[in-house]
């Protein structure tokens, strides 16, 4: 974990429009800059940048974040990396604990460099080894591809690593999943006769091996376990090499193998990247969506692939963004990537990738496949088990168009679908310029809170009516505020703090609003003291018709003592009695 009080000495150092000014040449807007935005085409500017408030937001495609925010959207990292990048920047010393680093073990850094230097040697041990290169000639590895995917060999032997690391002992050999330790406490590599294929971060640093076995043998592959470095679900295989293709066709081809990925780019096809063996993940997902707006898998024609595409589906929809799009794509059964491009080469397989399945398809289809489509009972199941699935979706889009399709399917009419599978509204981020009705109090106060944070002090939290999507979000942001002490906390290190939490949409509207109208210094406190009046006045007046309702339904004899005394109160109050 990174300390808050990184993040915001980071935010404070740092100037957002300086930062963004380096990747998208800004121009002055009043008090903001503004620039075409580089997350979606458009030909006049609605990415504005607030030098006061230290954030940006485009007007057009909702995009919104400070400085790491940015680095993330822009380059593709994730939330350590970024940080990283802009502490390099301005000279900050990243804090001793930064990272994943295990409680007492190396550091990060250590592992790092014995990670890069172990495939530095892999790498050339390959070409003294005459079986290995043999072998990926065999699978069609050309020297110029095993070179971009750092392709090495492991030679036989027990404790080859020796020859490059003096210290044979060194702890970080066993942190960084090299080397083993035996219950006689003997060492020895855990890499041994293996074709070696290096897994990078987006950085490019190596993480983590696969070694495939040549020929027969168990395991295939030999995998590095899971260090502070490498976590499997949150790592993909061949994404630094794939970086450049997947800007360019903005689509991330998923596979399952190490080859299948090589093979593919061998073939020209650069955009693909693999799991490692494992299921993919709502991790892998969100990574992949950084860099591209679609994502096709591609698994092995067999049951096991059909399984993983599944799992696939699973773990995408509840992180598949609005304007994103996932497809699927079926090899015949023998195959995996790797044989079919070989066999029927690019053209072939780059149609199969432009004609994938839709997601809402897939999913109908395979629903629709366990359920007897001619029986109402079997329609009636098709609606129940798509209820989880459509439940995940945070896309209104999508789910009605699946809502539509499988109303259809089924023979229930659309509300009908809707109502079985309990749907509510999603609330999403609308873009700003089109102001979302929005209960009419709570929005100035957060406007008038993200403002000037330290009103937070001011702000009576019993009053916020309970189950009010915007209510939550102010009280989250109070107690936000309170709790980071003196000074009040801005904007920017807000947003951070409150980085995916449910409440962060609502949070960027408010700031896209005050963006183009923020309140006059001089009467900011003045509009706070009016809303909190009418926010208290509005609660009570809640209170009082609850407190109705329940004379309506119960008589006065079904409050208890202390409602009754609310109640009477209240009456003479407002001068209904006496
Ligand atoms: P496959 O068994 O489909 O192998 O495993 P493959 O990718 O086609 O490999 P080749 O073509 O025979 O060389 C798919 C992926 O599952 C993981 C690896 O990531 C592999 O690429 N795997 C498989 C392992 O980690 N260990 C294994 O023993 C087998
Ligand atoms: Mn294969």
């Amino acid at each position: 974990m990174i300390p808050e009080s990184f993040i915001q000495e980071l935010l404070h150092r740092v100037d957002v429009v300086d930062l963004i000014d380096g990747y998208v040449p800004l121009k002055k807007a009043g008090a903001n800059f503004a620039a075409c935005c580089p997350f979606h085409n458009e030909k006049s500017p609605s990415f504005t940048v607030s030098p006061s408030k230290q954030f940006y937001h485009c007007f057009g495609c909702g995009a919104h974040g400070t400085a790491i925010g940015f680095l993330m959207e822009y380059s593709g990292l994730g939330f350590i990396d970024a940080i990283k990048e802009l502490a390099n920047k301005v000279g900050l010393q990243m804090p001793e604990d930064e990272g994943r680093r295990s409680h007492d073990g190396p550091k990060v850094t250590a592992l790092t460099e014995v990670m890069a230097r172990a495939a530095k040697y892999y790498y050339e041990q390959l070409k003294r080894s005459e079986k290995a290169v043999n072998y990926l000639k065999g699978r069609g590895v050309s020297g110029e591809i095993a070179q971009k995917f750092g392709i090495g060999y492991a030679p036989e032997g027990w404790q080859n690593l020796g020859a490059t690391f003096e210290d044979y002992t060194l702890a970080e050999l066993q942190v960084a999943g090299l080397v083993i330790k035996n219950e006689q406490g003997r060492l020895y590599d855990r890499f041994r006769d293996r074709v070696m294929f290096p897994i990078m971060n987006q950085k490019g640093e190596v993480i983590a091996f696969g070694g495939r076995v040549m020929g027969e043998g168990e395991p295939k592959y030999l995998n590095s376990p899971e260090t502070p470095l490498f976590e499997k679900g949150r790592e993909v295989f061949g994404l630094p090499q794939a970086r450049a293709a997947l800007r360019d066709k903005d689509t991330a081809i998923v596979v399952e193998g190490y080859m299948d990925v090589v093979a593919l780019a061998q073939h020209g096809i650069g955009n693909a990247v693999a799991t490692l063996g494992t299921a993919t993940t709502a991790t892998h997902v969100q990574k992949l969506f950084r860099q591209v707006d679609r994502i096709v898998y591609c698994f092995d024609g067999d049951a096991a692939g059909r399984k993983a595409a599944w799992r696939a589906l699973e773990n995408s929809l509840e992180v598949l963004p609005e304007k994103k799009s996932i497809g699927f794509v079926f090899l015949p059964e023998a195959d995996d990537p790797d044989s079919f491009v070989r066999d029927q080469g690019a053209e072939s397989f780059e149609r199969m990738i432009t004609q994938a399945m839709p997601l809402s398809e897939f999913l109908l289809r395979e629903l629709a496949s366990h359920s007897d489509m001619t029986s109402a009972e079997g329609r009636a199941n098709l609606v129940a088990e798509a209820k989880p699935l459509l439940g995940r979706l945070q896309t209104p889009l999508l789910r009605l168009q699946l809502v539509k399709r499988l109303a259809e399917a089924s023979g229930f009419s659309q509300p009908e679908v809707e109502r079985l599978c309990d749907l509510r509204p999603i609330a999403r981020a609308a873009p700003a310029r089109v102001p979302r009705q929005a209960p009419s109090l709570l929005r100035p106060l957060l406007r008038l809170l993200l403002q000037k944070p330290e009103l937070a002090k001011g702000l009576p939290l019993g009053a916020l009516a309970p189950n009010l999507a915007e209510a939550r979000a102010v009280e989250h942001l109070c107690k936000t505020i309170l709790a980071a002490g003196d000074p009040a906390p801005p904007y920017a290190v807000l947003l951070e703090r409150l980085r995916g939490s449910e409440d962060e949409n609502i949070l960027r509207e408010a700031a896209a609003e005050l963006m183009q109208q923020p309140f006059a210094e001089e009467d900011i406190d003045a509009e706070f003291d009016g809303a909190v009046k009418r926010l208290v006045e509005g609660e009570s007046k809640r209170a009082f018709a609850n407190l109705q309702e329940k004379v309506y339904r119960l008589g006065v004899a079904g409050l208890s003592g202390e409602e009754k005394q609310h109640y009477l109160q209240a009456l003479s109050a407002s001068g209904r009695v006496g």
